[in-house]
């Protein structure tokens, strides 16, 4: 079910109509809908019914404690790359026993903080950073979980910035080095192999490349119960792509048919880390058209929110729908939808056909994923509020920024005047 609907033109989140949340709270503003993120999380949940599996969210996608708390609610696990995102967790109610730790660069404190808490599983990306992990453990006379992420050399046919299962990437072991590593792992102390994992990429709107890797490391789970090294489990790391232009989605349940299909006879539990399919159609980021330039080469319609609040169609050129959330007078045209940053970069949307009048409030639809989490102070900028709608409520669960939390830290020259 689609929970942002437009009735007579006016566009909804659940029970709650988006204009009156730009009134009341201003622009640019976050809205996530409760159900819509449950919902998703629930396809992947009862997809998985019939097998031993733990979902473990993405906390980079949305890591707003609102998000992570009604997540942990329904028995989520957490994929955590920073120890930042492991307080996020804690501090949302999250279970520590459910989550892994993925990055390339985890640092000593990022481990002893990790180890302390009890997390799951270590997914390690290199011998030096195996090295290290079993040094802190030791010294702290704790065991650490590790999974090795191998990186199986799989096209994810996504954007270049975003696929990160090539051996091209900096990310995870080479498989053919990934064997002698567990032989390694094993014998040292203060580290228990427990699982392997992967992870391709992002945006992914094809089940192949995720069944394609899934052999590989079905493959090596085998060769290494012929060594003696048995794992309890596989994770085969983020999850499906969304649709942002009508792009045509596996079903989560086909995909999760791939996933378990050959592991059929193998005592293995399934780890998945989606983020983007659980979260991105489950928000939007409103903007308040300021100021219309129409122009003989180009229209370009000023909007209040930029590059800074969300990045993903600078960086990436990604295409994000953009709707008003109410009807309007005025005549269609095309329009670039633009920022007040200085950078050419800083659009939101080329050449969209819309009716604009300054005043209007436009949501940026599928916002959810990669937004807030993205967002920066760029230009000085205060970082934007969030809602979560629950039916007829909307809740603020994370207020604007104002000016002063912007220099909050910063200090002036001892003896120079302010
Ligand atoms: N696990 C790992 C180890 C990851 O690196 C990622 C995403 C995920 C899971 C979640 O993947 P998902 O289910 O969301 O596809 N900022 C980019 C996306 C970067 C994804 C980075 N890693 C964007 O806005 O498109």
């Amino acid at each position: 079910m689609n929970h942002f609907h437009a009735v007579d033109g006016t566009l909804f989140c659940e029970g709650v109509a988006l204009e009156t949340l730009a009134d009341r709270h201003g622009t640019p503003l976050y809205v996530y809908s409760r159900a819509a993120i449950e919902e998703a999380f629930s396809a992947y949940q009862t997809a998985l019914a019939g097998h031993d599996h733990l979902i473990c969210y993405a906390v980079k996608a949305n890591s707003n404690l609102a998000v992570l708390g009604l997540l942990a609610e329904l028995g989520a696990g957490f994929d955590i790359v920073s120890i930042g995102e492991l307080e996020r967790v804690l501090a949302a109610g999250g279970d520590p026993g459910k989550v892994v730790f993925s990055g390339v660069c985890k640092n000593r404190a990022d481990m002893l903080r990790a180890l302390q808490a009890g997390i799951h599983c270590f997914n390690v990306e290199s011998e030096a950073e195996l090295e290290t992990l079993a040094a802190v453990a030791r010294e702290n006379d704790l065991i650490a979980p590790v999974s090795l992420r191998v990186n199986p050399d799989v096209d994810a046919r996504t954007h270049p910035y975003i696929a990160t299962g090539l051996k091209d990437n900096k990310f995870g072991i080479a498989i053919d080095a990934a064997l002698p590593l567990y032989n390694r792992a094993a014998d040292l102390p203060g580290i228990r192999p427990i699982g392997l994992d992967c992870h391709i990429g992002s945006q992914i709107l094809a089940i192949e490349p995720f069944a394609e890797a899934l052999d590989h490391l079905v493959r090596l789970v085998d060769q290494l119960q012929d060594q003696g090294i048995s794992l309890q489990h596989i994770d085969v790391g983020g999850g499906l792509g969304v649709s942002y232009q009508g792009e045509t989605v596996p079903a989560v349940a086909d995909y999760v048919a791939a996933l378990t299909e050959p592991l059929a006879g193998h005592n293995l539990t399934l780890i998945l880390e989606p983020g983007r399919s659980i979260v991105a159609n489950g928000g939007v980021l409103l903007t308040r058209v300021e100021y219309l330039k129409p122009g003989r080469h180009k229209n370009f319609a000023l909007v209040d929110a930029a590059m800074n609040d969300l990045l993903r169609p600078a960086l990436y050129g990604a295409w994000q729908d953009i709707v008003a959330v109410a009807p309007s007078q005025a005549e269609a045209t095309t329009w670039d939808i633009v920022g007040p940053v200085c950078e050419t970069g800083d659009f939101l949307g080329h050449a969209r056909e819309l009716a604009l009048t300054s005043g209007d409030i436009l949501a940026v639809m599928g916002a959810g994923a990669y937004g807030f989490t993205m967002a920066s102070n760029y230009n000085s900028r205060p970082r934007p509020a969030e809602i979560l709608v629950d039916l007829d409520c909307s809740h603020v669960v994370r207020e604007r920024e104002s000016l002063q939390q912007l220099w909050a830290g910063e200090a002036t020259l001892p003896g120079k005047p302010r």
